[in-house]
């Protein structure tokens, strides 16, 4: 339909370093999916008896807000995968000092069997000597399973079980040691390291990536990193002074070199899509050549995930609906995308739902249109699957969890009020997703929301369930290890400790002609704010503007962004945007404009006037505060 040629060129371009061109198949049809929970321990809000759990081990809690709690990867024999979990209420005497408490990473059984004890869960944390685990943080975050079968990522942590596989009964608490994670940042290596987010173990299990934010001039500025993973039995410098991973050989994934999305040209503004800039990094491709990343828009107010290959820099755009999306895992074979989508809600729409705009504004706008996807703790995510191709005419993946009644609160499959979470994850025969999800609680409903609070029909009203997706035609597949990827990205910056964060560029302040590829212009007006330290506002007036010949953009949009703390952002928006041709769309703002604030710690939405997007026979309103 709409912007089929500017997404099969980005495709194309994708496949560009490649000796021929693949043509872009016709998408895949809908393929039959079986969904399933998983189970998990008990659930108590007071003392963990052994009326509610015989066996002794343990319970856990409800996980409002699905805080406590993610579910993480497969191991790779494929019938387990490894979860956070909360446990809570230790058992009444005779047994108080219950193992069973607390922040810990357990196993679940996929395949509807049980460990020797009977439970279908085993904890692998719990217990562990205080000696076994020196130095370790208290971080919990998107567990993963090493190849071996023996190790595991938890937060920044690594859980080893020696020679013991983790399932096996013989990996006891004992035997199990946990050892932290440590990026020097200091030229003398001392001090406690720096500060690691979003931290994924690359396929090969000896390369690591990970993210972490600076606040710089008030704003925060994220960039990704590239590390290998070496242990170091007797560390003689930096905290925590114990048996270690240190990351070394550590690139960050940005280089001056790289051209940045906007340069200027003269008097004319040059945009540059598929820029490889990572700032949140997502993971990893499933033969580990690529790294994924929330990148720069190549649409206005639409954030997409992409791919920059490792060894050369050249980018995919994975994804395009209008929609936002971030949680994301390849397919073990690169042929699939799994992503936690807002696409299907209309959250966005308001924003985005007009394609092919250019991301002019989004030099100042990305923070405001990247937070609307939460209320709160509240996700408006579903799970979907895209094949590698990416989103393309009237394709835009296969919803994974479609199936069910779909009325609010009644806990079916595709229940509304339970919101997908990060990260879905691939099994290792490709036939599998494992996800999770929470449902909406107060106060992202109740109270001043004008949205109600839907009660959970969960075992003890539990607000988090962990889902097992199976692809029933799909026939498993056995891949070889993927070998240990090269240290060095040769387009990035190799870190040096102690160095200052990059600044990433930006178009100087002044009025600068954007060229339409098919025809016409924009003008587009830069701001500074008053200490020249950013940009303050974008102007763009369009005329007959067209990237690809068959829409035409007409109309003025601006937008200008002030914040009164590095994390409160507040946006003065107005647009009269018309687009002509094979699809008809406008966005407007209200009289007197748009005023939106948001806090991007916390997501609570507040806006006065309104902006509206219609799109042929659809109109989409921005949604009601507080909800
Ligand atoms: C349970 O965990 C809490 C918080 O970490 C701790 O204070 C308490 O001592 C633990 N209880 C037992 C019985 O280990
Ligand atoms: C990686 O780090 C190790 C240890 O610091 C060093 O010996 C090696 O030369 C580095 N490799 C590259 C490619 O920089
Ligand atoms: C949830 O349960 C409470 C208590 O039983 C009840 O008052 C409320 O109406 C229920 N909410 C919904 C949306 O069913
Ligand atoms: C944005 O447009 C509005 C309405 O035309 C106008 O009042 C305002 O001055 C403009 N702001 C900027 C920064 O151009
Ligand atoms: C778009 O508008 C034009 C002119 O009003 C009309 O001819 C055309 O049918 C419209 N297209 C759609 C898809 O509604
Ligand atoms: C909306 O208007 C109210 C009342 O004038 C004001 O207090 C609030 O700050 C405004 N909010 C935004 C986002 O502009």
């Amino acid at each position: 339909m709409r912007f089929v040629e500017l997404i099969a060129a980005a495709a194309l371009g994708a496949l560009h370093a490649q000796p021929t061109i693949a043509a872009v198949p016709n998408p895949p049809a809908p393929e039959p999916v079986e969904i399933i929970e998983l189970p998990l321990p008990p659930v108590t809000t007071d003392s963990c008896t052994p009326d509610i759990n015989p066996r002794g081990t343990g319970c856990i809690n409800q996980g409002i807000y699905g805080e406590g709690f993610q579910s993480g990867s497969f191991l790779p024999d494929g019938r387990h995968i490894v979860a956070y979990v909360t446990f809570t209420g230790a058992p009444d005497a005779p047994n108080p000092a219950s193992i069973y408490n607390g922040s810990q990473i357990i196993l679940i059984k996929t395949d509807g069997t049980s460990f020797p004890n009977g439970d279908p869960w085993k904890c692998v944390t719990c217990g562990v000597p205080a000696e076994n685990s020196q130095g370790t943080s208290d971080t919990w975050d998107y567990p993963h399973a090493f190849q071996d079968g023996k190790r595991l990522l938890f937060g920044t942590n690594i859980a080893d079980c020696g020679e013991y596989s983790l399932i096996d009964s013989e990996c006891t608490p004992e035997r199990l040691f946990i050892y932290p994670i440590r990026w020097n940042v200091t030229p003398d290596g001392s001090g406690a390291g720096g500060a690691i987010r979003e931290q994924r173990i690359h396929p090969d299990n000896v390369h690591f990536g990970f993210s972490s934010f600076e606040i710089t001039n008030g704003a925060i500025s994220q960039f990704g990193y590239f590390s290998r993973l070496q242990f170091n039995p007797s560390p003689t410098t930096g905290e925590p002074l114990v048996p270690r991973y240190d990351l070394v050989n550590v690139t960050t994934l940005y280089s001056p070199e790289v051209t940045p999305p906007w340069t200027v040209d003269g008097d004319q503004i040059v945009f540059n899509p598929l820029t490889n800039i990572v700032g949140e990094l997502r993971g990893f491709s499933g033969r580990g050549g690529e790294v994924t990343y929330i990148g720069y828009s190549t649409e206005s107010c639409n954030i997409d995930l992409y791919a920059a290959e490792l060894a050369t820099g050249s980018v995919r755009r994975l994804t395009a609906h209008p929609e936002y999306a971030d949680p994301v895992d390849i397919s073990p074979d690169d042929q699939w995308t799994a992503v936690m989508d807002t696409r299907g809600s209309d959250r966005d729409m308001f924003m985005a739902g007009m394609r092919g705009v250019p991301p002019l504004i989004d030099m100042v706008a990305t923070t405001v249109a990247s937070s609307v996807r939460n209320n709160h703790q509240r996700r408006f995510f579903q799970l979907y699957i895209i094949d590698r191709y990416g989103d393309r005419g009237d394709y835009f993946g296969q919803k994974v969890n479609a199936a069910g009644s779909g009325v609010a609160g009644s806990g079916a499959i595709n229940d509304p009020e339970w919101n997908g979470r990060a990260d879905p994850r691939w099994s290792p025969d490709g036939t599998q997703l494992a996800y999770w999800q929470d449902i909406t609680a107060s106060p992202a409903c109740g109270g001043v929301n004008p949205l109600p609070c839907p009660n959970s029909t969960e075992p003890g009203g539990r607000y988090v369930r962990f889902m097992l997706a199976t692809f029933t035609s799909r026939k498993p597949y056995t891949l070889p290890r993927v070998e240990p990827v090269s240290d060095v990205v040769p387009w990035g910056t190799p870190y040096v400790p102690g160095a200052t964060v990059p600044t990433l560029p930006r178009i100087p302040e002044g009025t600068y002609t954007l060229v339409g590829t098919a025809s016409g212009s924009a003008k587009v007006t830069i701001t500074d704010n008053t200490d020249a330290s950013s940009i303050k506002s974008v102007a763009v007036q369009h005329t007959d503007y067209s990237d690809d010949g068959i829409n035409f953009l007409n109309g003025y949009e601006n937008y200008t962004r002030s914040n009164p703390s590095y994390t409160l952002e507040i946006g003065e928006w107005y647009s009269d945007l018309v687009q002509t041709g094979e699809t008809n769309s406008t966005k407007k703002t209200s009289p007197g404009g748009f005023h939106v604030s948001i806090d991007t710690f916390v997501n609570i939405f507040e806006a006065n006037g309104t902006l509206t997007t219609t799109v042929d026979d659809n109109v989409y309103l921005q949604p009601l505060n507080y909800s």
